[in-house]
């Protein structure tokens, strides 16, 4: 057993989103979704397994904090998380009690994390942050099949409670797939990080914690009149989206990565009780990239569950549009990502 490991795990942002849960209980979403994952958005975890410890110890360290600005990155001091705070940190917990079960383990877990982008805020923190737990834990617990079988990996993520984190075990572009009886799902790859040199250029408004957690707002999907139409239209969008980037397609995508954003966020807006995720911001820099395409720049944008708004665009147009969202009112940093490989088991030990 290698007792340590580290794992770096990207970040990942979705063009089709997954919003709502079909079963809480094996989070087992109501619908597929398709993402690529985010060079510059990372969690490094390490994790060791100590037999002079007699409870497991998380501690993160979140970047981003009131310091962040046009200078970059802050970077913050290791803190602990408590199991009784609920939520993703009570999840946290669970996957680590959940590996030393299948490994057999009894000695406490020591476990740190550090993220170099700001958490819970709409840049999928938890994605990268459950599959890097998942990875570091499984290879420190010289669990083998599951390092190196991606699919058998993304089933244990998904257990752990963060079905976008499935997403984040496979290298480039990738899918979450329902089975046909919709009882299951299971994440593809579609196509490799240098299939199609995409940028994500994330321009980051706020970074304080969200209200609602991603995890609580999945519970209220259903309570929205919109949210079957919603899974209708999905039948026919995720298979165009996946077409238009095995295709490179980009005005397609960028359509149809639009017109789901808008549908997820019409979803939270209009469930019971209601969510939203938008500041002024946001919706400036919509409409700003809206005026960008209308006045010919190829560029479209998508939001996740926070305020902060991710505008996709190719290679050529980057420098454009970094320029323009550096000095966007609001905007207080923007992160350049490209297509990235998935969770990788590192030599580099935060401890
Ligand atoms: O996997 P979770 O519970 O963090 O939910 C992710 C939800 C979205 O980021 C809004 C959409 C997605 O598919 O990533």
């Amino acid at each position: 057993m290698a007792h340590k490991a580290s794992a770096i795990a990207p970040a990942n942002i979705a063009f089709i989103k997954y919003w709502g849960q079909k079963d809480p209980k094996t989070f087992l979403p109501f619908n597929g979704s398709l993402s690529m994952n985010l060079s510059d958005c990372t969690t490094h975890t390490t994790v060791e397994f100590r037999e002079d410890l007699t409870t497991d110890e998380i501690q993160i360290a979140f970047e981003g904090g009131a310091g962040a600005s046009h200078a970059g990155p802050v970077e913050n001091e290791f803190a602990p998380i408590r199991r009784e705070d609920g939520d993703k940190h009570e999840l946290a917990f669970a996957q680590v009690d959940r590996v030393k079960a299948l490994a057999e383990i009894t000695a406490g877990a020591r476990v740190q994390s550090r993220n170099n982008f700001p958490a819970d805020s709409g840049i999928a923190s938890s994605a990268s942050g459950f599959a890097a737990l998942t990875l570091a834990l499984v290879t420190a617990a010289g669990l083998n099949d599951l390092v190196k079988n991606h699919v058998a990996l993304s089933t244990l993520v998904r257990a752990g409670g963060s079905v976008s984190a499935m997403r984040s075990v496979m290298d480039g572009f990738v899918e979450i797939a329902m089975t046909a009886d919709g009882a299951d799902c299971e994440a593809r790859q579609v196509a490799p990080p240098d299939h199609w040199l995409l940028f994500d250029l994330v321009a980051v408004v706020n970074t304080t914690k969200k209200s609602v957690s991603s995890s609580a707002g999945h519970l209220r999907a259903e309570t929205s009149p919109h949210f079957a139409k919603r899974l209708e239209d999905l039948k026919i969008r995720l298979p165009q989206c996946r077409q238009a980037i095995q295709a490179r397609d980009f005005g397609i995508l960028g359509h149809v990565m639009e017109e789901d954003a808008l549908s997820m966020h019409q979803v939270m807006q209009t469930s019971d009780p209601p969510i939203n995720y938008f500041m002024p911001e946001t919706v400036a820099l919509m409409e700003a990239v809206r005026q960008w395409r209308a006045e010919g720049l190829p560029v479209y944008f998508t939001i996740d569950a926070g305020p902060n708004v991710h505008v996709i665009v190719e290679e050529s147009y980057v420098n454009t549009v970094r320029e323009k969202l550096a000095y966007f009112p609001g905007v207080q940093r923007v992160i350049i990502n490209h297509p990235a490989q998935s969770a990788h088991v590192v030599d580099d030990h935060l401890f």
